[in-house]
């Protein structure tokens, strides 16, 4: 059994997604022992609170650097024992110190198909801005492993999502988080845990 360790900085429906995809037992082999959170406010903190799971809470103010603060981040993961981390949601900077010790083992959920609307600024609903500013008719969601590159990391699954003549950054972020993330993070996660997935290059093959 993996121990997951999930890192937060906001709501956490993702997290809810994974602590509800687990308890119908769809996270074969894996646990979640850890969520660390990047804001103490973090309702996120709520949801692991309610659900008896461990968390800690590692406000970036109280490190000098984005390496003084990533060091503090992989003490926590190497405590707890973490086999994999999954950001769900996390907006605070970190070192490529984190990717190299955690080599494909970081899992990032993004709100679009990358390569498009990803790197940097592109968090949150600056993302869902920036899909309805240009126009496209798709966007979706993406699951990927995280590398030294800025949602660059090899693919693991992406789901599209109709983009409607009146949506608004809101209403699209809900709709790709409904018919997107919640179920395509879970998915990748479970894949994970099993061994299922193999980093080829900057393919992911999921071995069935
Ligand atoms: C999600 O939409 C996630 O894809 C996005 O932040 C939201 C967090 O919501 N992540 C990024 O933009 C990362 N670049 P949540 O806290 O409710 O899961």
């Amino acid at each position: 059994m993996l121990n997951i360790g999930v890192l937060v900085s906001g709501g956490g429906t993702n997290l809810q997604a994974l602590i509800d995809a687990e308890k119908r037992g769809e996270i074969e082999n894996g646990k979640i022992t850890l969520v660390v959170a990047s804001r103490s406010d973090a309702y996120a903190l709520e949801r692991a609170k309610n659900n008896n799971i461990k968390s800690e809470v590692l406000l970036r103010k109280n490190y000098a650097s984005t390496d003084d603060y990533s060091d503090a981040l992989l003490e926590v993961l190497e405590e707890n024992n973490i086999d994999v981390v999954v950001l769900a949601g996390f907006m605070t900077i970190i070192s490529s110190r984190v990717p190299q010790v955690y080599r494909n083992r970081i899992i990032n959920i993004h709100p679009a198909l990358i390569p498009s609307f990803c790197g940097k600024g592109y968090y949150g609903l600056h993302v869902h801005e920036a899909a309805l500013e240009r126009g496209v008719k798709v966007s979706g969601a993406t699951v990927h492993f995280v590398n030294e590159v800025c949602d660059g990391g090899p693919i693991i699954i992406q789901q599209p999502v109709a983009v409607m003549d009146d949506d608004t950054p809101e209403t699209l972020q809900k709709r790709i988080m409904v018919e997107a993330e919640w179920k395509i993070l879970p998915k990748a996660v479970s894949l994970f845990c099993q061994g299922k997935l193999e980093v080829v290059g900057n393919r992911v093959i999921v071995k069935e």
